[in-house]
């Protein structure tokens, strides 16, 4: 089956973040957290007003109204219908500002709800590449791995190829379902900030920070093989390499890494950030049925958690 009508999904990067945004590869999977709307025609000449609503409050804030205007304002001017009197409601169960792509997945959302609601029949590539622009408001300088996954809702190894939004994907295969622990360290950050930071090194210093980019690249290539075989020994060590160089480009964080630690303690393979870091959210990954003690042992440092699979 395609992806939902009305859905934007959210994502962890299993391996490749922040080296993506300069052209590099990533592997990213969507999760079960996902973001819905509805949108409706009212006959008010109003603005249009989108409502968030979120299924677990403890786990979100409310996204800044000026940037749901803007997004609002961008999706009705290039599907060209009406934005006077339209209203989006929205329902999520995605943590905000946690690397989980929230963001993304809201404007797949919004974007599918509106099309929907005037009968326009976009296509999954028409959806992205819209949810594309609403990130560049968001984020300034997106890879669009985010909007790809939140949209298309499968595993890919995606490639940026120009700043316009160019970029190619494959299809990720797994032999059978990688179980992924996720653990949220419950500090919010903005990717677009940690995104900010490792440029203005790089502009500094680019063939330091190049030679960074290229290392992890050559690790989520070998990532593909790993998950192709099922290497989940290896596919775990990768992401602890990767774990150790997004370090070296400093977005991590003592959440993060107290995270890692708890992870790789309680039998992890593999533990490392996912997403823009400087807080955010971990992922590990362990043998099937291994993920319970790593769950159960963050859980008991006061963190909260979700069990997600690659397949
Ligand atoms: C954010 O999920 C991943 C980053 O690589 C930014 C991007 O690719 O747009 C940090």
């Amino acid at each position: 089956p395609g992806p939902d009508a009305h859905v934007g999904y959210g994502k962890i990067i299993l391996l490749g973040e922040h080296s993506v945004v300069y052209g590099h590869h990533a592997i990213a999977a969507p999760i079960g957290l996902s973001v819905r709307a509805e949108a409706t025609r009212t006959t008010s000449s109003a603005e249009p007003v989108i409502a968030d609503w979120s299924v677990d409050g403890s786990l979100r804030e409310p996204i800044r109204e000026d940037i749901s205007h803007r997004v609002a304002a961008l999706i009705t001017g290039r599907l060209g219908v009406p934005a006077a009197g339209l209203r989006v409601e929205v329902f999520s169960d995605l943590p905000r500002a946690s690397g989980l792509g929230a963001s993304a997945a809201f404007a797949v959302a919004v974007i599918r709800a509106v099309a929907s609601r005037f009968d326009l029949r976009l296509s999954d590539a028409e959806v992205s590449n819209l949810a594309f622009e609403c990130e560049r408001i968001v984020h300034g300088t997106p890879s669009g791995i985010d909007n790809t996954v939140a949209t298309f809702g499968r595993p890919v190894l995606f490639r940026k190829t120009d700043a316009a939004g160019g970029h190619e994907i494959h299809d990720i295969v797994t032999p059978y379902p990688i179980p992924v622990a996720i653990g949220l360290s419950g500090v919010h950050a903005l990717t677009s900030q940690t995104v900010s930071l490792v440029r203005t090194a790089w502009q500094k210093n680019p063939a330091r920070y190049d030679s960074i980019f290229a290392q992890i690249d050559a690790l989520v290539l070998a990532g593909v093989d790993a998950l192709r075989h099922g290497d989940i020994a290896e596919l775990g060590e990768l992401m602890n390499i990767n774990q150790g160089l997004l370090n070296a480009l400093q977005v991590s964080s003592p959440e993060i890494e107290q995270l890692v630690a708890i992870a790789r303690r309680a039998g992890a393979l593999g533990a490392k950030l996912t997403g823009g870091g400087g807080g955010g959210a971990m992922i590990a990954i362990a043998e099937p049925g291994g993920t319970e003690p790593i769950i159960a042992a963050m859980r008991r440092a006061g963190f909260a958690t979700y069990l997600t699979e690659l397949r």
